[in-house]
């Protein structure tokens, strides 16, 4: 047989096809398989023409045919096609194998299978990648966790293959144990929901609220691409608002159903923030957002019955635009901010509650180019967090400290003009709550024990006795003394 492949891919669709030619570019020779054998030939035939790949018709084939120890990474829809792929595989593997799973799996799975695969000797890691189709071939971000042990095998060829940040080091290094690299990567998707669903509100209000037709709205996001929001995000925004339909004339932005798609990951953030007791609103909005954008027919039927403020409250906002849009660059990069503080909170807890032991400012680095995220602000997280690995939040970092104080008046009048002139900003307005919320020394958490007292006598604790004594008030003179138990969820 000819020379063996360094590594080998299961799964030929949209982000397998361009990881191994990202892969094979580097200069790994790569087997592939994929469970529709004719997709094998296709690509073989195709994109993978005269590339230094091994064709694999079966999985005995494709194990047959690697270097030991064995690296095999699945790029196959998320949940039980990994489970049958492993169960496929393991007769056929030794230890000390690898198998990588790039998908978008649960963290939860990839523990699950990490911890039963060690017991069998064999080395299983869970890979988050993001960057798209192109990301894919040109360079991912690529988030392992998983059995430390197969780290030195996979770090050349994922190092290779990932983005760069402008020093030339890779968006790719090792996360941490068990499904550490897929919950990294699940964060990164839901801040990614928070941060589109804050670009959709502030064209919202451009164009809904104030009037904007796409071509004027379009400069605006190109040039807030040449400061602090200079992100992949903001980019394509600018792009996708300068295209016209080459049939009618018309921008293509205006000529799609307002109704969002989702796969999940943004749901997943959220109900781990829920599971783990993280405040992160923005992203649970962000997921609200594209469920109310879901339900057209129920908001079309809707809106005549309805009334919003009128006319009359946009009238008031025909000044000057450029203004406007100044509030609303600040308003946006708050936000921003505001929301990757709570994506960060996620990370922090689930880190102390699986002893992880996470690096947040290698994470912002895995971030900084090839994902979705991307953007320069993330260079600047890294910084805060390596100048205070310990940061207990990240709006505490001097430099976000400044730009929050700084464009708080802003923040808060943009807000004020999309109440008034009745445009939705979910995620805008969660980020304000948050950070008012935040700072808040006294929130009003006293009256609210006192209802659950009153009603439940679930007792309290007092600001004139010392933490963990609990109290409980006979309030209407005709209930019992008998406290509840203090158990949190
Ligand atoms: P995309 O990158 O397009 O979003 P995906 O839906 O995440 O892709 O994954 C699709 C891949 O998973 C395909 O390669 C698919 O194989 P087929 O071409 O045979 O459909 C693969 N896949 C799905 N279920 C699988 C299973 N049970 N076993 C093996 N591969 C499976």
């Amino acid at each position: 047989m000819d020379k063996l492949a360094d590594i080998g891919v299961i799964g030929l669709a949209v982000m397998g096809e361009n990881l191994i030619l990202n892969m094979e570019s580097k200069g790994f020779r790569v087997a592939c398989h994929n469970r529709t054998v004719d997709k094998v030939d296709a690509f073989l035939a195709g994109r993978g023409q005269g590339k230094n790949l091994i064709g694999c018709r079966t999985l005995e084939e494709l194990v047959a045919s690697l270097e030991r120890p064995r690296r095999i990474m699945f790029m196959v829809r998320a949940g039980a096609a990994v489970d049958q792929l492993i169960d496929a595989l393991e007769p056929m593997l030794e230890p000390g194998d690898i198998l990588v799973d790039g998908g978008n799996s649960s963290y939860l799975d990839t523990t699950r299978r990490c911890t039963d695969l060690a017991a069998k000797g064999l080395l299983y890691v869970g890979a988050g990648v993001s960057g798209g189709e192109e990301g894919a071939l040109l360079g991912p971000s690529i988030m392992p966790g998983g059995n430390a042990q197969a780290w030195p095998a996979l770090k050349p060829i994922f190092q290779a293959i990932a983005a760069k940040v402008a020093d030339g080091t890779p968006c790719c290094d090792w996360v941490g144990p068990d499904g550490s690299g897929h919950f990294v990567k699940m964060v990164h998707n839901g801040i990614e929901y928070g941060d589109m669903q804050l670009i959709c509100e502030a064209y919202h209000l451009l164009s809904q609220g104030l009037g904007m037709s796409a071509d004027q709205i379009q400069p605006i996001f190109a040039a807030w691409n040449t400061r602090e929001l200079d992100s992949y995000l903001i980019e394509i925004t600018a792009d996708i608002l300068g295209h016209v339909d080459p049939e009618s004339g018309t921008p293509t932005v205006d000529l799609i159903l307002d109704t969002a798609g989702q796969k999940g990951t943004g749901k997943w953030t959220s109900q781990v923030g829920l599971d783990l007791g993280v405040a992160i609103p923005q992203i649970a909005e962000a997921v609200f957002a594209r469920f109310l954008s879901a339900i057209k027919d129920e908001r079309v039927a809707a809106g005549p019955y309805l009334s919003g403020p009128g006319k009359a409250a946009s009238q008031g906002s025909d000044g000057d635009m450029s203004a406007v849009v100044d509030q609303l660059e600040k308003a946006v990069y708050a936000a921003k901010i505001c929301s990757y503080a709570q994506g960060f909170q996620l990370l922090r807890a689930a880190s102390m509650e699986y002893g992880w032991n996470l690096n947040f400012g290698e994470i912002a680095l895995l971030w900084r180019e090839g994902c979705i995220i991307r953007a320069r602000f993330l260079g600047t997280i890294k910084e805060a967090y390596d100048a205070d690995p310990d940061l207990a939040n990240l709006v505490l970092a001097p430099y976000f400290r400044e730009v929050l104080a700084g464009a708080q008046a802003a923040w808060r009048t943009v807000l004020k003009t999309a109440v008034d002139l009745g445009v939705p900003a979910p995620v805008m307005a969660a980020s304000l709550c948050y950070y008012d919320g935040y700072r808040c020394e006294r929130l009003p958490a006293n009256l609210l024990q006192a209802q659950r007292d009153y009603f439940g006598a679930h007792t309290y604790e007092r600001v004139d006795k010392p933490r963990g004594e609990f109290f409980h008030t006979n309030w209407t003179g005709t209930g019992g003394e008998t406290a509840s138990s203090t158990y949190n969820v």
